[in-house]
């Protein structure tokens, strides 16, 4: 596929699932409004975005129900996150957690990652997230995988010298595909020590919901840290 037609694809997941709960549906009506990122001006302003003042920008791409973005959010308040996620129901969820805690330094974006991204300035993240991305598993469905060499590009312009960008998947044919993408990206690099680092996940790398269900069905998963090349090395 060529690169502009990459971007060009459009979601192929599901944008909505069972009717939210009463508490979900009040959480969505009160809070999206509010933490919606505004995709009006050309490009971000992510300064603006957030009430408090933060050192660094994060985004994590396909939260599912945000259990992660919840943990990172309350481990790490001097970091702005950006969740994008088109599943109002998982969104749901996130927005129900955030009316019962604390947490300030969430923005959303309730559609596909891509759209957001592109209104992204340069080198503007200082980490990334893209945890158990749909693996689409047949041949035939491997064009809508997130993981393109377009996304990458895309990613790469995005992140910061030297950034990390933590991708998990659970799905081995996927790894595969995702360390092929990376690899042959000459703007990242795969950061191991050691020659077991990406079957452990980390302290500070908190399990998703889709992870768990994974290693119940008996899956084992793989933690990838790829490290943004600093511009001109
Ligand atoms: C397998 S689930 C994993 C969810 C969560 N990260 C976890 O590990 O529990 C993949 C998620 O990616 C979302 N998704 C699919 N395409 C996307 C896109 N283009 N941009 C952002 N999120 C996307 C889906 O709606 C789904 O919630």
């Amino acid at each position: 596929m060529e690169v502009e037609e990459q971007r060009k694809r459009i979601l192929f997941g599901r944008r909505k699932g069972k009717p939210l709960r009463k508490t979900q549906q009040k959480a969505v009506d009160k809070l999206l409004p509010l933490l919606t990122v505004p995709l009006d001006a050309d490009k971000i302003d992510l300064p603006a975005l957030f009430d408090h003042k933060v050192d660094q920008y994060w985004l994590e791409i396909g939260f599912g129900g945000g259990e992660h973005l919840a943990w990172q959010a309350e481990h790490h308040p001097e970091a702005g996150i950006i969740g994008c996620e088109p599943f109002i129901n998982g969104v749901a969820m996130l927005l129900a957690k955030i009316m019962d805690t604390d947490i300030e330094n969430v923005r959303v974006h309730n559609e596909a990652a891509e759209r957001l991204m592109d209104k992204l300035p340069d080198a503007s993240l200082d980490k990334g997230f893209l945890l158990f991305a749909d693996p689409w598993p047949k041949t035939s469905h491997h064009k809508r995988r997130f993981v393109t060499d377009a996304n990458v590009e895309a990613l790469a312009r995005l992140l910061k010298d030297d950034a990390i960008l933590r991708v998990g998947t659970d799905h081995a044919d996927y790894g595969a595909w995702i360390l092929h993408h990376f690899l042959r990206s000459d703007k990242f690099v795969w950061e191991v020590e050691k020659p077991n680092d990406w079957l452990i996940r980390g302290d500070d790398w908190p399990k998703t919901r889709y992870e768990s269900k994974a290693e119940r069905e008996g899956r084992k998963s793989v933690y990838y840290r790829f490290r943004r090349v600093a511009r001109g090395a």
